[in-house]
């Protein structure tokens, strides 16, 4: 794992202009500036970007007053955080093993066949982002999907379809 932001170089950047960083601003603010609340401050920003941006790494390290390679390596250690944009629908397909023994797999392979993609990818037009995570913390609601950041219980292949056919515009 890299040591320093230096060395990310692959990330993208969001512009230091941004508007979206008062958001996130709005968010540390919220959590007292608390080093421990990181996690939940990350994931602020992820749904306000839809990724985790180098500047937005940076600007909560130094708003938190933490290494910015701790908070670097926040955002690489857990699945659900990512530093590259994604589509501008996303789905997250929990394959968590309750969701697994209800048909989770049937469900990512339909949509991952249906548009082309790979758990981790994003359409060439940027359209549809497809993830695959080990539990979204729903059990009692498999199998379970998120779109759009939205938790969707008890789904089935034709009914995650039918959900991003209609927030894309294009059938699968
Ligand atoms: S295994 Fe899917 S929500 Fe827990």
């Amino acid at each position: 794992m890299p040591t320093t932001l230096n060395r990310a170089s692959q990330i993208k950047e969001a512009p230091a202009t941004d508007p979206r960083m008062a958001k996130v601003l709005q968010a540390i603010k919220l959590y007292q500036r608390r080093p421990d609340a990181l996690i939940q401050i990350l994931h602020t920003a992820q749904g306000i970007f839809g990724y985790l941006p180098l500047n937005v790494l940076q600007f909560v390290a130094r708003e938190l007053r933490v290494p910015p390679a701790q908070v670097y390596g926040v955002a690489t250690f857990y699945h659900f955080f990512s530093l590259k944009p994604k589509g501008e629908h996303q789905v997250v397909v929990c394959t968590g093993t309750a969701c697994y023994v209800k048909g989770a797999q049937k469900i990512l392979d339909a949509i991952a066949a249906g548009y082309g993609l790979k758990p981790g990818s994003t359409t060439p037009d940027g359209k549809l982002g497809l993830e695959q995570a080990r539990c979204i913390g729903a059990c009692g609601l498999a199998p379970a999907v998120v779109i759009d950041e939205e938790m969707q219980p008890k789904v089935d292949a034709a009914k995650v379809g039918a959900m991003v056919a209609g927030k894309t515009g294009v059938a699968s």
